[in-house]
């Protein structure tokens, strides 16, 4: 048997074990984390980020910058995809959540070094998380739906240096408005569903422009000027099928000799046209919109007789539109029957940006609205959609959780601060790593400072110490430098945000610190995977794909 190679893999696989195999995928993880840090905060920087197509993203926001990346390291994409799930739990703190989970692997590395096994760090971290969640629900304060004033703040909070800055104040209101129209109660819990806020963009304007409409906005015009323009009282038929004949399926050739018969041929047709829309009219309705086409004739036809109509809506407009008016689809028009139709108290053509756009408000439905985002250009409006987003998930949350804590690093040095008393109660190792996981949070602070160029041993000394006096609520003013009460600042965010970025940053580290062994099979293309970093397996080299000077 000696000396016999055995094969176990196919060939060209490449195996990293052990130590090699933690500080490579720790390397990783670090890289990733360290390319969103600049973007925290208000004083953060924003990225911009170009794909291979040339479209550009500039953007402030964690998860969309780690998805725009492209990353190739499997142990990064990790990391990225601590920032995805935030961002779809909580719909902030992604850039926060990937942050901390690298400088989690950064301690656990130091420990790792100092020889204490990787499973007693991912328990110690276990632990720690508990311990913080812990504390961060002590620290929550609770928010109604009535302070409209507090949820005001927590969306302001959100936007607070991204691309919205400027508007922010008008934004926030619209945020809120938005959120508590659409906000449902039963048995005293409340839940938002985030489809009943529709935002719509239009480029042209200013960001102030912006505003909630109370309904539906089409991005569509009535499709003849004879139309009115206005209708109140909108009995609205939502039709599924075309407003037009019918091609023939079977191949049919018409002979015609005489003018006369070519005549009658077109009499015809325009009887059976004006049937169908004779179906319409008949069904009572005052305002139609057709997902489909709808012949010239007929909207002749259709202006004739009143009726403001609009072609080619889009399908998930259409659902929406059924939604807020009550209205139901209708596929075929000899089974309209009067309850099918939808309800808005007025119908209206506006002009927005140079395009007509039609407004349906006052529906059956008060829990649709829609906010109108205007902006000079279309990477602005991009930036404020973004940063309107991260405000009304923040505000939903607040309204479903009713739990707040203060921001500006203040809860996560309370937590350290906690968690090294916590941690001198334990025995052993495990001591070690929960002391490692408090300064680890204290990243979010430390950045903060250093994002907004002020000394940030300076600042945590402060932070510490005001913390130590059992000021719970002292964090950063970035503004002014120093250390202040965030509460009375109006620095606010869910406590939701907070507990998620401790578990799925900690869950995350916990997974990449169990790795001892990476085995990876040779992929055929990527030739970028090659002579990435010395000695790692195909697929794992460097960060591809990856705009330079991102890191
Ligand atoms: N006015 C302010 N003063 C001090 N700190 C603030 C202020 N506004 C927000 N912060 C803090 O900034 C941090 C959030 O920064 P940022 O919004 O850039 O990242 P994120 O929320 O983690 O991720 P993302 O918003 O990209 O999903 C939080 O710790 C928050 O408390
Ligand atoms: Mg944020």
């Amino acid at each position: 048997m000696a000396g016999q190679p055995i094969f176990i893999l196919k060939e060209g696989s490449k195996r990293t074990r052990g130590r090699d195999a933690q500080s490579n995928n720790i390397m990783a993880a670090k890289a990733v984390a360290e390319a969103v840090r600049t973007t925290l905060g208000p004083k953060g920087m924003d990225k911009m980020l170009v794909d291979s197509m040339g479209d550009v993203v500039i953007t402030n926001d964690g998860a969309t910058i780690l998805k725009e990346m492209d990353i190739e390291h499997p142990a990064a994409k990790m990391v990225v995809e601590v920032a995805k799930t935030q961002d779809e739990e909580v719909g902030d703190g992604t850039t926060s959540a990937a942050v901390v989970a690298g400088e989690l692997l950064k301690k656990a590395e130091d420990l790792i070094e100092q020889e204490i096994h990787p499973t007693i760090i991912a328990s110690g971290y276990r632990l720690a998380a508990e311990k913080a969640v812990e504390v961060l629900n002590s620290l929550a304060m609770t928010v109604e739906m009535s302070d409209r004033n507090l949820l005001i703040s927590i969306a302001e909070t959100a936007m607070t240096g991204k691309g919205a800055e400027s508007s922010k104040k008008l934004l926030s209101k619209i945020a809120v408005d938005a959120v508590t129209s659409v906000v449902d109660t039963t048995d005293g819990k409340n839940s938002v569903e985030r489809d009943n806020i529709n935002v719509v963009k239009k480029v042209g304007g200013r960001v102030e422009d912006s505003e909630l409409i109370r309904g539906m906005i089409i991005d569509k015009e009535r499709i003849h000027p004879n139309m009115p323009q206005k209708i109140k009282d909108a009995k609205i038929i939502l039709l599924n099928t075309a407003i037009e004949l019918k091609d023939t399926e079977v191949d049919a050739e018409i002979s015609i000799t005489s003018p006369d018969q070519l005549q009658s041929f077109l009499d015809q047709e325009e009887q059976m046209l004006k049937r169908i829309v004779q179906k319409v009219i008949g069904s009572g309705a005052n305002v139609v919109f057709c997902q489909k086409g709808i012949e010239d004739l007929a909207q002749h036809y259709l202006a004739k007789a009143g009726i403001f109509a609009v072609r080619r809506v889009k399908k998930s407009d259409m659902e929406k539109l059924a939604r807020a008016t009550g209205g139901n689809l209708i596929t075929n028009l000899d089974e309209v029957t009067p309850e099918d139709l939808g309800y808005a108290g007025l119908v209206e053509e506006k002009k927005v940006g140079g395009d007509n756009m039609t407004f349906v408000t006052g529906c059956n439905n008060p829990k649709a609205v829609t906010i109108l985002l205007r902006g000079g250009t279309e990477h602005v409006v991009d930036s404020v959609t973004s940063a309107l987003e991260d405000a009304l998930r923040v505000v939903a949350v607040a309204i479903e959780d009713e739990k707040l804590v203060a921001g500006g690093g203040s809860p996560e040095v309370e937590v350290a601060l906690r968690l090294q008393e916590y941690a001198a109660t334990l025995e052993g190792r495990e001591q070690l790593a929960v002391k490692a996981y408090a300064e680890a949070l204290e990243v979010i602070p430390r950045t903060l400072a250093e994002n907004a160029g002020l000394d940030p041993i300076d600042m945590l000394m402060e932070l510490r110490s005001q913390h130590e006096k059992g000021i719970k609520t002292a964090g950063l003013d970035v503004f002014e430098g120093k250390v202040v009460d965030m509460w009375k600042n109006f620095v606010v965010e869910p406590l939701r945000v907070k507990t998620q970025v401790i578990n799925a940053a900690t869950e995350s580290a916990v997974m990449i610190l169990r790795i001892d062994d990476i085995i990876a099979s040779t992929r055929t293309a990527g030739p970028e995977d090659m002579g990435g970093m010395g000695g790692m397996p195909p697929g794992m080299g460097g960060m591809g794909g990856m705009p330079p000077g991102m890191m």
